[in-house]
């Protein structure tokens, strides 16, 4: 492949992958059974992004194994009903076709193991969402390494990715216990405990212990992607949820460094977070909204007309499957819209007027203000569609 016996685009795929393995001193590449592309967006991508993905494609690039994209900067759809300006939709279905000219399967989400994507446990892949590494590392057991859009895009082109990192065994120990000393009630709670431990720590693989958790995959999602946007922690075990934790013996935790976080550095984290004062929009999913949430939601405001615009973000699949049971016509019913392929972080919110939104996501918080100047306030999900509902 590197000598370009077989092509002009596996050969520059082959390129950086040798390059990123000498960076890390890897012995060998290794094949991954699938890709996970981050970069979608034409919003985070722009124009360079655009020709380089058109460029790619001249030059014959296809995905060799299973390869599914992150959200794309609108509803692939019904971006008219998001207001999305017309020169940004072109653009954005420009990379959506460049995508779909490689093989590479269209499924914009940030949750690919609920559709479709979900590797099996110790199986190499190559991912480049942060939240979903962290779901395919710590709940499904495979392993990832931190990809970039570059390096997943090389990986799904070559079908290999060079053997450091995540794919070892032993990068895959616990370097730290973490005592939780405060009960967790409800998702907003796992991502506020992710995000604080994300800034404690920065990198390295907690064992997280102290509070009774449930193996709620919702609260999995959203407590991996907040660790991963204040920290780089693309691993995180806890005993009897995780996959791996059954492997990891009394013994490989005795001279850890132990740490404690309670509810003061939870509160903390909140009120760090939190800029807006008079949210007028609501917005959930994210990570993307799973089936059950979507549930949760109708439930919430089914027969009810909304007082505020409240926007929950999903995968097509998901919504596919969501509308199947009446969670969609309920949403919508109430003046709510279940939009797809995209998600509040990648839109272009600035342009469609949306400025104070209230959320249950810290890594949406992070990243709202400085990307699309928009101001957050956080709650758990109940309470944020309470406040869709009410008003107030
Ligand atoms: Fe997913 Fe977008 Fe959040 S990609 S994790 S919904 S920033």
């Amino acid at each position: 492949m590197l000598q370009g016996e077989y092509g002009e685009a596996k050969a520059l795929a082959m390129k950086l992958l040798v390059a990123v393995g000498d960076i890390f001193e890897a012995k060998r590449m290794i094949k991954v059974k699938s890709v996970q592309v981050s970069g979608v967006s034409y919003k985070t991508i722009g124009e360079a992004g655009l020709e380089f993905l058109e460029d790619l494609c001249r030059k014959g690039a296809e995905a060799t194994v299973k390869t599914t994209l992150n959200p794309a900067g609108m509803d692939l759809t019904e971006w008219r009903r998001m207001r999305v300006p017309s020169d940004f939709a072109q653009r954005q279905l420009r990379i959506i076709s460049a995508f779909k000219s490689m093989r590479m399967d269209t499924t914009c989400t940030c949750i690919p193991y609920f559709v479709g994507n979900r590797p099996r446990f110790s199986e190499s892949v190559a991912w480049a969402e942060s939240s979903a590494i962290s779901f395919a590392n710590s709940v499904l057991g495979a392993r990832t390494n931190r990809e970039g859009g570059p390096t997943a895009l090389a990986s799904s082109i070559t079908g290999r990715t060079p053997l450091h990192g995540l794919h070892l065994d032993e990068n895959r120990r616990p370097t730290h216990i973490i005592q939780v000393q405060s009960e967790l009630h409800n998702d907003l709670d796992f991502s506020l405990l992710g995000y604080a431990l994300g800034r404690k720590l920065g990198s390295c693989v907690p064992f997280i212990t102290g509070t009774s958790m449930e193996r709620n995959f919702d609260y999995l999602k959203t407590l991996g992607a907040s660790m991963a946007t204040s920290g780089a922690i693309a691993l995180y075990h806890i005993g009897g949820i995780t996959a791996e934790s059954r492997l990891i013996k009394e013994s490989d935790l005795n001279f850890l460094e132990r740490i404690s976080v309670g509810r003061s550095e939870l509160r903390f984290v909140k009120e760090e977070l939190t800029s807006a004062e008079g949210p007028r929009h609501v917005c959930l999913g994210c990570p993307h909204c799973s089936k059950e949430e979507l549930g949760t939601v109708a439930k919430l405001v089914d027969g009810r007309r909304l007082q505020r615009k409240l926007w929950c973000f999903t995968s097509r699949e998901t919504c596919e499957e969501a509308e199947k049971l009446g969670y969609v016509s309920a949403i919508e019913g109430a003046g709510g819209m279940v939009v797809k392929d995209t998600c509040m972080v990648v839109s272009p919110l600035e342009k469609i007027g949306v400025n104070q939104v209230l959320t249950n996501s810290c890594k949406a918080a992070h990243y709202l203000p400085s990307l699309s100047r928009v101001r957050v306030a956080l709650a758990p999900l109940e309470e944020c569609v309470r406040f869709a509902v009410e008003g107030s």
